[in-house]
């Protein structure tokens, strides 16, 4: 039986890419297998976001090319491939496949012509979804792309190079991929889209269809029991959205909607055209409609231009939303994107200096709501056993991990928990009956 290896790195995304590439090739009756030495097919599933993910992909397969067996086949998918394109054959020669993020379907090719080489990065659109086998089973927490691409266009950003411009699937296509994760046990939906809440379909009869209507689409399933949606554009958070959060008792009281800057002129630069105030007006609005829901945020410290000012206004926002579970990172210039040839980049220390401060708040911020949860019932998603094997992993709604004693007998996956103890990182509690 021929074995597959395959690494992910970067976004959920890539996670659910991952997924559905190893679906094809167990389908294929191939065996996954974690030792590469051992693999007759390696695939490093690739993020470009910032250079440094880049870089890691690039030093993973010098190593690997030096333990593979010598005919393995060897290639990367996903966002490096698109970046890179036939570089990425001049860089490591022995690769076999270079797939892009939305051509990875096109993988058998290779493996029935292993003497080829197979360069596809072509941005051809949401057929990779149609014509890939589903998995047979659904982990608990199962991802449903529901669009893919982006028209926003920030200055800083190579997804829409990398993974085009936006296109959403048919409302029928996903609710029946959402049916097949409820019969086949998941228990939580997280609906994925680089941009998902710009979700919009229009079937043959004219009806439109939102990321609202998905949401009461899922919630319709009884085995669902939560439901969420990442990543959020802040000014495609519409009403009915927002109302979901009130109406929708299965939908969780936590949203990612970045901000990435809290500076203006930095806002303008990086072509996001909201300003503060209406961040904040969707902000009060999402609170309104949930007065328990919480907030995260990523955050881009650094770019272009951004002067100490720009970046107290950053810091200032981080602590107004109180933001919990953030990202912050380094603007890093990549390939394709108009930041990039910006004047004024900004030195890596000033940006590094800046990161610390940034985090500290959000480590701030996220102690602060860590301990504002002591003596709350939540209730939470069990994950499995930890290191140990003493203590059972729960996720709480606002995906913060909480360890509770193991009980005798199977752990219920949705259990109340009382949360006894808190630190910066995580949760303690108990399992109410
Ligand atoms: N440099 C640094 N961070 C970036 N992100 C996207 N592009 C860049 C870049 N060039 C961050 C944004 C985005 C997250 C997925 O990655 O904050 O929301
Ligand atoms: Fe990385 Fe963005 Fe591609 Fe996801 S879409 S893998 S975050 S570059």
């Amino acid at each position: 039986m021929k074995k597959y290896f395959i690494q992910t790195f970067g976004c959920q995304m890539n996670v659910y890419d991952g997924w559905r590439i190893a679906a094809m090739l167990d389908a294929r009756g191939m065996q996954k297998t974690d030792d590469i030495a051992n693999a007759d097919v390696i695939i490093l599933n690739t993020c470009a976001v910032r250079a440094k993910a880049t870089d890691k992909v690039y030093s993973a397969l010098g190593r690997i090319r030096l333990i593979k067996k010598p005919d393995a086949i060897m290639g990367i998918v996903g966002c490096v491939a698109r970046e890179s394109g036939s570089d990425a054959f001049k860089r490591v020669p022995d690769l076999n496949f270079v797939l892009g993020p939305q051509s990875y379907h096109k993988l058998p090719e290779i493996l029935e012509n292993p003497d080829m080489r197979l360069l596809n990065i072509e941005l051809s659109g949401l057929e990779k979804f149609d014509e890939m086998p589903q998995m047979e089973s659904s982990p608990l927490v199962t991802y449903v792309p529901i669009q893919e691409g982006c028209n926003h266009c920030c200055t800083y950003c190579i997804v829409p190079y990398t993974r085009g411009r936006e296109i959403s699937r048919s409302f029928a296509d996903c609710v029946r991929d959402v049916e097949l994760a409820a019969q086949t046990g998941a228990i939580e939906i997280c609906f994925l889209g680089q941009n998902v809440n710009g979700y919009k379909y229009i079937d043959e009869n004219g009806t439109t269809y939102r990321l609202s209507d998905l949401i009461k689409a899922a919630a319709n399933f009884d085995t669902v029991k939560r439901i969420r949606f990442t990543s959020s554009y802040p000014t495609e958070m519409t009403d009915d959205l927002i109302d979901m959060f009130q109406n929708e008792p299965k939908l969780l009281p936590f949203l990612n909607m970045p901000i990435q800057s809290g500076s203006p002129d930095v806002l303008k630069r990086m072509n996001r055209p909201y300003d503060l105030n209406q961040y904040m007006d969707i902000v009060h609005k999402l609170k309104l409609a949930r007065s328990d829901i919480q907030i995260s945020s990523d955050f881009i410290v650094g770019f272009p231009g951004e002067t100490d000012d720009d970046f107290e206004q950053t810091l200032n926002i981080a602590k107004t939303v109180k933001y919990i579970n953030s990202y912050s990172f380094k603007y890093s210039p990549r390939p394709h994107t108009a930041a990039a040839i910006m004047p004024n980049q900004i030195p890596e220390n000033i940006k590094s200096k800046r990161l610390a401060i940034l985090d500290a708040q959000l480590n701030e911020n996220q102690r602060a709501f860590n301990e504002s949860c002591v003596g709350k019932t939540l209730t939470c998603l069990c994950e499995g056993l930890d290191k140990t094997g003493k203590h059972l992993v729960y996720r709480t709604p606002y995906m913060q991990q909480c360890i509770v004693a193991k009980p005798d007998g199977a752990p219920h996956d949705i259990a109340e928990i009382e949360i006894t103890a808190a630190n910066k990182a995580s949760l303690r509690g108990k399992i109410i009956d």
